[in-house]
């Protein structure tokens, strides 16, 4: 009953922005029909000028100048494949480098020299993953990547912050991991690149997704580990995992579908500011909650979840795990407990920039030195 109730106040509270937001900006009939049709990804530049300016005041014109330029990518590097060391020694030859091997010897090195003891909320990294950017500042390309002598190809590319969420989950030998929202299989393949998982569930709302997701293990992950008892690949609405399956698992990974803000302000196809899908976008906030609660439910006590977006919006980041949190706690008696990542700005801030202090989590800001981003990640320790 309480259950119904909060969520429903819930409910009740985004329709009263949805109303609010139209109410301001109706348009007489007569003139909509003879008002030009904006492209959607003007129609994202407004928005974020609007909402985005007022929350990140002096930093939004950066932000904004990396977001509308070309994004930076990393190669992260297959280690399954038996070609692999040929493959990095290629992509040092061509001045790229290891950041995340990079960030932790820079560290170890400053521990040394400064006889400190480790930064507190530092975080342990998982040395096997592989990750290679070029440098601050340089824009060139990565080639595509070539299948090597067994067919499996040596790297994927992908924005090097979506990695982050991936090492902040810290997999352990043995873990069995959810991804709930899983397709096209970016961070699937992060995960199991970390070689310690004992079981992988891959999961995505949406059948073409799920299909991308398959063909993406089956070109990067040799067929004797894709076993149904290793990976499971299923396609079913999120909000309903509880349904599906009782198991409770060490890690949950929920990078929930968001406003996309690079790809909104760059890309007509699929754009979610299409006057269209007005309804879907403002109803993302209610959708990302109640993914968040069912990975919530779907981790053991004890266990690990990581929520993540690529967007820069608050209401979708903090609002959200705010609002999942306090839910858990009143509706299903599941205390979370948002954990301190200040150790991993430390560590990536060579190579990443952060947005200063946040409540609770931390956010990767797009700049032109640095391109990558933008990408919220909060992580959550189930307690009980
Ligand atoms: C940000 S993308 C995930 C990206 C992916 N983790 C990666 O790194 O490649 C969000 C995904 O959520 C999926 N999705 C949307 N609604 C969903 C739902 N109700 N349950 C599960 N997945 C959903 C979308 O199809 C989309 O593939």
């Amino acid at each position: 009953m309480a259950a119904r109730t909060s969520t429903r106040f819930l409910i009740n509270k985004l329709k009263d922005s949805i109303c609010f937001i139209q109410k301001r900006n109706r348009v007489k009939t007569k003139w909509a029909s003879t008002r030009a049709k904006l492209p959607a990804t003007n129609l994202a530049l407004q928005h974020f000028d609007m909402v985005y300016k007022n929350h990140l005041g002096d930093l939004w014109p950066s932000v904004r100048a990396g977001m509308l330029s070309e994004q930076k990518y990393g190669a992260l590097i297959n280690s399954y494949t038996s070609g692999a060391d040929d493959v990095i020694t290629a992509l040092c030859s061509q001045g790229c480098r290891d950041f995340i091997r990079d960030s932790e010897t820079a560290e170890m090195k400053q521990e040394t020299e400064e006889l400190i003891e480790p930064a507190a909320g530092s975080s342990h990294i998982s040395s096997n993953i592989q990750c290679f950017v070029f440098p601050r500042g340089d824009i060139s390309r990565f080639r595509p990547a070539r299948p090597g002598s067994d067919g499996l190809l040596g790297y994927y590319l992908l924005d090097a912050a979506s990695i982050l969420p991936v090492l902040a989950l810290d997999v352990q030998p043995g873990d069995s991991v959810l991804d709930l929202c899983a397709g096209p299989g970016g961070k699937t393949l992060a995960i199991l690149q970390s070689q310690t998982v004992r079981f992988l569930w891959a999961n995505d709302a949406s059948g073409s997704r799920t299909a991308r997701l398959q063909r993406t293990l089956q070109s990067y992950i040799p067929k004797e580990l894709r076993g149904e008892d290793r990976i499971r690949v299923t396609s079913v609405d999120g909000r309903k995992w509880r349904t599906m399956d009782d198991h409770a698992f060490d890690r949950v990974l929920v990078d929930v579908p968001c406003t996309t803000d690079r790809h909104s302000l760059l890309e007509e196809e699929n754009n979610i500011f299409k006057r269209s899908r007005t309804k879907e976008r403002q109803k993302l906030p209610l959708l990302q909650i109640e993914l968040l609660l069912a990975g919530i439910r779907a981790t053991r006590p004890g266990g690990v979840l990581l929520y993540s977006t690529c967007s820069l919006s608050p209401l979708q980041n903090e609002c959200v795990v705010e609002q999942a949190v306090s839910l858990a706690q009143q509706d299903m008696g599941i205390a979370v407990q948002p954990q301190d990542l200040g150790g991993f700005t430390r560590l990536f801030k060579n190579t990443f920039r952060f947005a200063p202090e946040r409540a609770v989590g931390e956010l990767v800001l797009p700049h032109l030195c640095a391109n990558f981003g933008p990408i919220y990640m909060c992580k959550l320790v189930r307690l009980a």
